[in-house]
Formats: structure tokens, C-alpha cells, sequence
């Protein structure tokens, strides 16, 4: 079996662009050549300050004009979990007299934990869920919003099954609530059309590092009128809404990425889906006993997550990890064995598929030649991971 060493560096086949994408060319030269010569502090009042604000204000306006936003309405901060975090102690702060919160039962974790925070300080916190497909069950959602409710937080789109939601739907039941509406728009800002309009959230995250930009940079749009108190005090950077020296290399290197997606995401996605369906359609033909989630759903065009019957995903994903293929689990390793997923739980998928769940997620990177690598090598890492029931029995990946 390929062994990594030295000599003979592995392969990488790159099928986890869920969890982060390769930056692009023209975002690595960005960030470099920021780096490199434009080390001014964008509040600085000589030339080099200037030379950064500016830098600085370009990539806010190649970011905004990515989701039809105004410029002055993006704040830019550390990454998704940080916008994500901006934007619900924001919509806490909007409605003080409210004490009441629906989010869905497939949150992200930055999302999920935070809520979880929030109880502690007294909120009530209220799970709309999914069906089987992973769609979220709106009717649920409106039963639960009441004239209480301070925010409802849903994902535009689920990390593990790319299950979009309706968010214009959702925005009319919220709106006609009076409550604040945050929509977790990391998985598809920069991936497939994203608009703000009077039908969007009134607060929605996003994170460069999704795509092809630098990690640690990402953005909150702020609908006009919704005022944020700051996580972080300091200086007056980003409207007194987010204070610190902006990171000028990242911000450069995202407003890059965002006028590269905005340019060819209509050309790419097509070419993604069809990837993505040739790896889905080579499963579903070569085994007998796996589920693929999400299927019948509005899914993004890049993601397939597989569930094979009676495996542990995390061998699986080792064992693929030997022969360079890079994947994901939603299934957490704990000292009791293998975790299902949230996710897949709140989507009933049955006990034996449940810890076997592998998430394939593309990109405008990924070839048919990847794809096609998985496919012939997967039957034999099946076969071999179904030997495997416990994680002592595996090697860990080495780092
Ligand atoms: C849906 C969703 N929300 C939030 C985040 C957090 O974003 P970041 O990694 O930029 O902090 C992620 C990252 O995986 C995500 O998938």
C-alpha cells in the first residue's frame, strides 16, 4: 500500500471542500504581494495607510457586489464562526424583551453552541426539524416562532448534506414576527447565487476560506437599521462594529476570490454537479447497501454524502486517507466509539447507516480523474473498513 514519505509524497484527491477549498492562484498571489509591500495600518493618515484602506475598501466592495449588497453594510471579521457569533449577540441586543430563539435541528456547531451558551443566560431555545430528506420542515419552524421570539437562526445550506433551505420562505414567517432573522450563508456565499434583498435575512454570515480565499477572513451583511454591538472594543475599524487592525492580506486576498466566484460560478457549477453526480451514480452502482442523503432535495451542486450500512466512517475515511483521497464525516470519534451525526440524526437516518456517513464535497478544483480514482478504489476500502468496528483498531493519520 502507498506509504507518504519523503520521496514519494502522496497524491492528493481533494473531495473535502466542505470543510475548506484550495485558495485559487490569484488569491495566493494577493495575499502575498499585500504581505509583502502594503504593510500599512489601513487607520494610518500617511500614504501607506492609505494604499491599505484602500486595498481594504476594494475587497469590501468586490465582496458586497458578490451578494448585491452596499459596501458599507458588510462587516468584515475573522471568519464564519465569528460573523456567526456578531450576528446572534446582535439579534439578542435587538429585542431585549424577547428571551425566545428557533434555530434548526442541523445547525453548525458555531451556531448549536452558542445556543447552547444562550440557554445558560436564560434563553429558551426552540428545534425546527428536518425531514428525511434533510429539508427543513417549515410548517415546524412556523409553529414555533411566536411574538416572543428575539432571532431565528437557519443555515442557507447544510455543511454535511448540502440541503438548501427556503430562506424566503422562512423570511416571511420570521418577519411578520418582529423577530431578527441570521442566516448562516457560509456553504453557499461564493458557491451558488446569494442576493440580499427584502426577502433575505436581515443578518447573514460568510467565510472566505469556502471559496478559495484565505482562511480567517470572512464577513457579516448587516441589513440597514440593524444595529450590532461589537464582540470585540477597541479602535473605530469597520463602523465601530468590529474592532482591531484589519487584516489587509486576507480581506485582499478575499474581495480576489469573491470577484472570481461572482465571475465564473455560473460556468463552474455545472461542471461541479456533473462530478458530483458521476461519483454519486458510481456508488449507488457499485454498492448494494449505502444511502446517499438528500437526493430528492434542492441540494448544492457540489456535495454527496454516502452512508454505507454497518461501516465506521472514521476507518473508512483513514483507510481512504492512505491512498491521498481527502474526505469528511460528520460522525465524531469519542471515547465511546463512534458519534452519529446531529445531522443525521435529526434526519432519522436508520442505526446501521448512521456511523457509516462519508461527505464527498467538490469543487471547481476536482477532476473526473479523482473521481474516478474513489471509485475503483472504494470497494476494497469498504470491504476492509467493514473488518474494522473499533477505533483501536485503527492507525491514526499522521500529522
Ligand atoms: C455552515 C457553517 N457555518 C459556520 C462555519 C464556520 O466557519 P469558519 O470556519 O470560517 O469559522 C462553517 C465551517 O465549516 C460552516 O460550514
Amino acid at each position: 500500500m502507498p506509504k507518504e514519505d519523503r520521496e514519494h509524497p502522496l497524491q492528493i484527491r481533494y473531495l473535502d471542500n466542505n470543510a475548506t477549498t484550495r485558495p485559487s492562484d490569484e488569491v495566493v498571489e494577493a495575499v502575498r504581494g499585500v504581505l509583502a509591500t502594503e504593510y500599512g495600518n489601513p487607520s494610518s493618515m500617511h500614504v501607506a495607510g492609505a494604499r491599505a484602506a484602500t486595498l481594504v475598501d476594494e475587497a469590501r466592495r468586490r465582496v458586497a457586489r458578490l451578494i448585491s449588497a452596499p459596501p458599507e453594510q458588510i462587516v468584515v471579521t475573522s471568519g464564519g464562526t465569528e460573523s456567526v457569533n456578531l450576528a446572534i449577540r446582535a439579534a439578542t441586543h435587538a429585542r431585549p424583551d424577547r428571551r425566545h430563539a428557533v434555530i434548526s435541528a442541523v445547525e453548525h456547531s458555531s451556531v448549536r453552541r452558542l445556543c447552547r451558551q444562550l440557554r445558560t443566560e436564560g434563553f429558551q431555545i426552540d428545534e425546527a426539524g428536518v425531514d428525511s430528506e434533510g429539508r427543513l420542515r417549515v410548517d415546524n419552524l412556523a409553529g414555533l416562532v411566536t411574538d416572543q421570539t428575539a432571532f431565528v437562526s437557519i443555515l442557507h445550506a447544510n455543511n454535511e448534506t448540502g440541503v438548501v433551505f427556503p430562506v424566503e420562505e422562512v423570511a416571511e414567517i420570521v418577519r411578520s414576527s418582529g423577530a431578527c432573522f441570521h442566516v448562516d450563508a457560509v456553504q453557499t456565499v461564493g458557491r451558488i447565487s446569494v442576493c440580499v434583498n427584502e426577502k433575505s435575512g436581515d443578518l447573514m454570515s460568510f467565510s472566505a476560506h469556502k471559496f478559495h480565499g484565505p482562511k480567517g477572513v470572512g464577513g457579516l451583511y448587516v441589513r440597514p437599521g440593524v444595529s450590532i454591538k461589537p464582540l470585540l472594543i477597541g479602535g473605530h475599524q469597520e463602523r465601530d462594529r468590529r474592532a482591531g487592525t484589519e487584516n489587509t492580506p486576507g480581506i485582499a486576498g478575499m474581495g480576489v476570490a469573491a470577484e472570481t466566484a461572482r465571475l465564473s460560478m455560473d460556468r463552474v457549477n455545472p461542471q461541479i454537479a456533473q462530478l458530483r453526480d458521476r461519483l454519486q451514480q458510481g456508488i449507488l452502482s457499485r454498492f448494494e447497501r449505502v444511502r446517499v442523503l438528500g437526493t430528492d432535495a434542492d441540494r448544492m451542486p457540489n456535495t454527496c454524502n454516502a452512508c454505507f450500512e454497518s461501516i465506521n466512517a472514521e476507518a473508512l475515511l483513514i483507510l481512504m486517507s492512505e491512498l491521498g483521497i481527502c474526505a469528511s464525516s460528520g460522525a465524531a470519534c469519542s471515547s465511546g466509539g463512534i458519534e452519529p451525526s446531529h445531522v443525521l440524526e435529526a434526519m432519522g437516518v436508520p442505526e446501521p447507516y448512521l456511523r457509516g456517513s462519508i461527505r464527498f464535497s467538490l469543487s471547481r478544483y476536482s477532476t473526473a480523474e479523482d473521481v474516478d480514482f474513489v471509485l475503483d478504489r472504494l470497494p476494497d476500502l469498504v470491504s476492509r473498513a467493514s473488518k474494522i468496528q473499533t477505533s483501536a483498531q485503527l492507525t491514526p493519520v499522521s500529522r
